[in-house]
């Protein structure tokens, strides 16, 4: 990798704390992981959806329509999976210094790539949502059609079927979404951001 050399960094006059109380509220990433299929950009948008209607400012990451642009250059190899995950752990940053509710979701399957993720953060400013649904459970919704695509070979590095998936071990919160409704999950990610006085 090409490095930059000869940069400096420039502090503005206004910091996200400037930036928090401007908006009246603070600001953090919610990092969705988990299988395709799991629930993790649906849970992402009903989320948004409401915070939004409590009047918190926030903008959604999703892997599917990052690949568009800033990454559409990455495939779904280790090594491009650990770029795009390092990429989209920046641009959460850049969102949460700019003072918005983040959520990211992507099935980021390496844990030490999330650990490295949360490395970069504040403490408290980190909060990784396992969305946990079994394999079983996600191919047999198969939204896309991927899982069939992928048993028939034609997808090659499929996430819990040719390529792994890393569990976390001590998220902050873990959905099972085989389990919970929409609904539950909402209500239950809207409580531990109360409890955690983030909103
Ligand atoms: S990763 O592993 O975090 O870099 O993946 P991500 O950026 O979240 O992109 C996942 C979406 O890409 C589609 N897709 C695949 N997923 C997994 N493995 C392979 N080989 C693959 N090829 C395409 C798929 O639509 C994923 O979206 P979700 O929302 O997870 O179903």
């Amino acid at each position: 990798m090409v490095r930059s050399t000869n940069i400096t960094w420039h502090d503005g006059q206004i910091t996200k704390k400037n930036r928090q109380s401007l908006k009246g509220h603070k600001s953090a990433v919610l990092w969705f992981t988990g299988l395709s299929g799991a629930g993790k950009s649906t849970l992402s948008v009903a989320v948004e959806a409401a915070l939004y209607q409590r009047g918190i400012h926030t903008y959604v990451l999703d892997g599917d329509n990052v690949r568009h642009g800033i990454n559409k250059n990455l495939g779904f190899s280790p090594e491009d999976r650990t770029e795009n995950i390092r990429r989209i752990g920046d641009v959460s940053k850049l969102m949460v210094d700019a003072g918005l509710m983040t959520l990211s979701a992507f099935i980021s399957p390496y844990r030490n790539d999330r650990e490295m993720v949360r490395y970069n953060f504040e403490e408290n400013e980190f909060i990784e949502i396992y969305v946990k649904c079994s394999i079983h459970e996600c191919e047999n919704r198969d939204p896309k059609g991927l899982y069939k695509k992928a048993r028939e070979g034609i997808i090659k590095e499929f996430t819990g079927i040719s390529a792994p998936y890393e569990e976390p071990i001590n998220p902050e919160l873990t959905l099972e979404t085989d389990r919970l409704t929409v609904e539950e999950s909402v209500e239950i990610i809207i409580n531990y951001l109360e409890r955690t006085k983030m909103v």
